[in-house]
């Protein structure tokens, strides 16, 4: 039977004190609704997101998912805001209603609660560690709100999780005579829950963590971190700890990966490789081999086997660092390919460029890409070394097996084969350092 589900989402969420609608803050590169969303659709469902508060925001927010949504025109409640997606639901069969807020729910207790299901209602409910501000299980009579309990009734700690299956016949029936709830005039959807419903009495406090402010919503990252991270590992990848390095949902992980305490991978990457300790990994590929070291950040990047970049290097878009190469240090990169075995180990800046195979560039080198006006490409042929702190002046070619001799600034092509060195010769005067120094001592003395 096909099976709808309604996302609640139209509540404005005040207490993020957050400029972003609340159901949108990422929780590990996906937004706090998407996640519910994708829970219910792994089900096969059919989801329908009642919004109102960021409307734009919210509809742009999940249009990955391609949900429907619809809007309550003003919210009045849960009972209303079900209501205004009557429209969208099938004449029969079961419809699940959730919270936008709730982003740790798993498809699989949606799963456990559908199976139960039974009659017109059945209600999650959970045994809460501090029952206050939810709804309670009231043993024949439903669910009773925090404001209309009775002392004893407030003592209860089995709540209403707010997820539910409802059949979508009872809903359009009953519905439409919810009564308003003084003070604020609110439809209550917990009004459908009575003592015939069926309740479910064994889920767990975590799943149903709402989020209403930015300790929630850590103590949500922290969960989801643990599982995703939990997953990675039953598939091969190794971690410092499980809540010791964020990687996003939307990166690939490919087993015999590791990840180092701290590192942060995010975007579109794909891991095979090692990623040390404090690296920062976004929209990369490290290939399976590849060894991203301490504190490296790698963005827009592809690193081949064998290939070593770091510690504290940092490669920016269109950085191709093909097999054996080495990036070390203080090195930064940027749409440039560096072939196999290239070494470039020490401070240096390598801005569009291809650098030949087993070239070595010096420490302190800058490839001078940009006259002030526009970008050049400097092209280091194989086996070519340039020697320290040169800078080379693009556009720009050096030959194969080419030397570049330390310091020089170099603005011409180097042919191969050839030596460049541009600088004034050392001027060297023998048996005079401890003269000069006597000089200098006596001058002191004088004042
Ligand atoms: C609700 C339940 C309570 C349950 C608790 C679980 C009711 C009356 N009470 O209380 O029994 O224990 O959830 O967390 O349902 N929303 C709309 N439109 C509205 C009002 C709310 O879309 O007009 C959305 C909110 O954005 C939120 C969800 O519905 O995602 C729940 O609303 P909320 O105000 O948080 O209900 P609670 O007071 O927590
Ligand atoms: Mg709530």
């Amino acid at each position: 039977m096909s099976l709808t589900a309604v996302v609640l989402a139209a509540g404005l969420g005040t207490r993020m004190r957050s400029p972003i609608a609340k159901v949108l803050h990422p929780l590990l590169g996906r937004p706090m609704a998407g996640w519910i969303v994708a829970a219910l659709q792994e089900l096969g469902a059919d989801v329908v997101v009642v919004v109102h508060h960021h409307e734009g925001e919210v509809r742009a927010g999940l249009a990955p998912w391609m949900p429907r949504f619809v809007r309550q025109e003003a919210p009045r409640g849960t009972g209303d805001a079900v209501a205004a997606a009557l429209s969208e639901l099938p004449e029969h069969g079961p419809v699940v209603v959730t919270a936008g807020d709730t982003p740790l729910l798993t498809a699989a207790s949606v799963r456990r609660l559908l199976a139960a299901h039974r009659g017109n209602a059945t209600v999650a409910a959970f045994e809460a560690r501090d029952p206050h501000g939810y709804g309670r299980m009231v043993p024949g009579v439903g669910i009773v709100e925090e404001a209309a309990c009775t002392e004893s009734q407030r003592r209860i700690r089995l709540v209403n999780s707010g997820l539910y299956v409802f059949e979508a016949q009872y809903l359009r029936s009953r519905l439409p005579l919810l009564q308003p709830h003084a003070p604020k005039g609110e439809l209550w959807l917990t009004d459908l829950v009575d003592a015939d419903s069926h309740v479910v009495a064994d889920f767990v406090e975590e799943e149903f963590l709402g989020v209403n402010d930015k300790g929630a919503l850590a103590e949500g990252r922290d969960v989801l971190r643990r599982r995703v991270n939990r997953a990675h590992g039953a598939a091969g990848v190794e971690f410092a700890g499980l809540n010791d390095a964020s990687v996003d949902v939307s990166v690939t992980m490919l087993p015999g990966a590791s990840v180092g305490f701290g590192a942060v991978i995010t975007g579109k990457s794909t891991i095979g490789g090692d990623v040390g300790p404090g690296c920062v990994v976004h929209d990369s590929v490290i290939h399976p081999g590849a060894r991203i070291l301490a504190g490296s950040v790698s963005d827009g990047a592809e690193v081949f086997a064998g290939a070593i970049v770091g510690p504290m290097a940092r490669l920016r878009p269109g950085a191709v660092i093909r097999p054996g190469a080495h990036i070390g240090n203080f090195v930064e990169v940027k749409n440039a390919v560096v072939h196999e075995g290239a070494k470039a180990n020490h401070l240096a800046y390598l801005g569009d460029a291809d650098v030949g195979a087993g070239a070595n560039i010096g420490a302190g080198t800058i490839f001078c890409n940009y006259d002030g006006v526009r970008k050049h490409r400097t092209v280091i042929g194989a086996g070519a070394f340039i020697g320290s702190n040169s800078a080379l002046v693009a556009p720009i070619a050096v030959g194969a097996g080419a030397i570049v001799g330390a310091g020089s600034t170099i603005t011409q092509d180097v042919p191969d084969d050839a030596i460049a060195v541009e600088r004034a010769l050392t001027k060297l005067t023998p048996n005079s350092a401890d003269r000069l120094r006597r000089h200098y001592r006596k001058a002191a003395d004088r004042g």
